[in-house]
């Protein structure tokens, strides 16, 4: 088990590269069992929910060449089609992406409940009604999952609940299937997008990702080819964060500025200042303490539940009091008695909190709840007085590639210990 050890309080000040996006990298992975050939995916993210997949589909026949920290080279021809060890894929959420993927290459998948961060309920009944809309037969119990099916055809799908996952995972099953597909009120968020446009690369044709409908002509079969993975969208948003909340000035490079856009509407409304620099260059800084906001989680291109945390440790010292209302899941607020040790002043009441800004955070010993709970408390604490340690730390490793080091480099004095 290891720590972080931080001492505050520093303004974060200089340039940050951002890495590709975990979502994105999470549901391509799977999705190049599609493909019968060779894949090279680049851009993809140092971290460790990409090292467990690696892992899973190496059980599956998948070969898998690293040629650098961020480039795989992914050979699928030697597919077995045999189950996904239940251990290893009850281990994280994104699992469910060999659901979609395994039916299409194989007809067949099973893969364990998946676990991942603990943020309250996560059903997955959509993702079961997309598929069995294409004709799968869907069992869930003793902890897995398990979907047949003869043979894919093309269906409609109507989701009831606007979802990442069930969206990604229709279009993953009805790349191949026979016939056209139609999937509506659907995730519009870029990693779905990306999804998209790595399986059109390889030769599908899915058209309206990132609009309201997604229309999907089976094709008989997919072939190799070189993709670069989306930049992290979260990622940039938390450096933004970071920039306000330690009263900072940061470049974000290698980020799309327009999907930051949710974000960076919000910080300007705080008082933050938001220079984009180019498409894919903004810089954000903050000399004041920024203004009392109220925030409410929605899909894209609504303000993301994966920055709610972080902006809970901005609104901690902001002017006034601040409200954010949490609609998409029930336990995301777990960080902010983490934050209240640090002296912020959080009330939750069921799925809205209310910030009562305080002037100054100090050290404390926190423990993250989630991914995004552990950075928004690193964040905190390098904006705190004195000393914060951040226990539980693996959950940060699943999502930020080198958070640590990219914090030092702009100036935060943050170790890595072994507890
Ligand atoms: N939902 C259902 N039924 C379903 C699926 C979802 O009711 O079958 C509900 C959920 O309970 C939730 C809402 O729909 O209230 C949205 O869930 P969604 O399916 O969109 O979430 P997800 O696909 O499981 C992805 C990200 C999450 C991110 C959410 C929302 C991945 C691997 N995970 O989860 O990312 O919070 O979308 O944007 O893509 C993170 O990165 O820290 C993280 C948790």
């Amino acid at each position: 088990m290891e720590k972080f050890v931080i001492n505050g309080k520093t303004n974060l000040k200089g340039e940050v590269t951002i890495s590709g996006a975990k979502n994105a990298a999470v549901a391509i992975l799977p999705a190049t069992l599609l493909v019968n050939g060779i894949c090279t995916i680049e851009n993809l993210p140092n971290i460790s929910d990409i090292n467990i997949y690696c892992d899973i589909l190496k059980t599956l026949g998948v070969k898998i060449t690293q040629t650098n920290p961020n480039t795989v080279i992914v050979d699928t021809r030697y597919v077995s089609c045999i189950d996904a060890p239940l251990e290893m894929t009850g281990k994280f959420r994104a699992s469910y992406y060999l659901i979609g993927a395994l039916l299409g290459r194989c007809g067949r998948a099973v893969v364990g409940m998946p676990g991942g961060c603990k943020l309250g309920a996560r059903p997955i009944d959509q993702h079961a009604k997309a598929f069995e809309a294409l004709g799968a037969t869907v069992e869930i119990g003793q902890g897995k999952i398990m979907a047949t099916t003869d043979h894919l055809v093309g269906g409609s799908i109507y989701l009831d609940t606007v979802s990442v996952g069930a969206t990604i995972n229709a279009i993953l099953a009805s790349v191949l299937a026979d016939g056209t597909t139609t999937i509506e009120n659907v995730a519009k968020e870029p990693h779905v997008v990306d999804v998209a446009n790595f399986l059109n690369t390889m030769g599908a044709d899915i058209h309206g990702a990132g609009t309201d409908i997604i229309k999907i002509n089976g094709v008989k079969e997919l072939h190799g080819g070189t993709y670069s993975i989306v930049p992290d969208q979260i990622e940039a948003g938390t450096f933004m964060l970071a920039a306000v909340a330690t009263r900072g000035d940061i470049t974000i490079k290698n980020c799309i500025t327009k999907h930051l856009d949710p974000l960076s509407a919000k910080l300007k409304e705080m008082g933050a200042n938001i220079e984009e620099i180019s498409g894919d260059t903004i810089r954000v800084w903050c000399n004041e303490r920024p203004k009392n906001v109220d925030i409410k989680t929605l899909p894209y291109p609504g303000f993301p539940t994966d920055l709610q945390s972080p902006m809970g440790v901005v609104l901690s010292t902001a002017e006034g009091t601040s409200m954010i209302s949490e609609t998409i899941w029930e336990s995301r607020f777990q960080y902010t008695a983490e934050l209240n040790k640090m002296g912020a002043k959080i009330n939750v009441q069921g799925k809205v909190a209310f910030f009562e800004g305080v002037n100054d955070l100090y050290g404390s010993i926190v423990s993250a709840s989630d991914l995004r709970a552990g950075a928004a408390l690193v964040i905190a604490g390098i904006s705190a007085n004195g000393t914060t340690e951040v226990h539980n730390i693996e959950y940060i490793d699943r999502g930020y590639e080198k958070l640590e080091e990219k914090l030092r480099a702009l100036g935060a004095d943050i170790q890595r210990v072994k507890e």
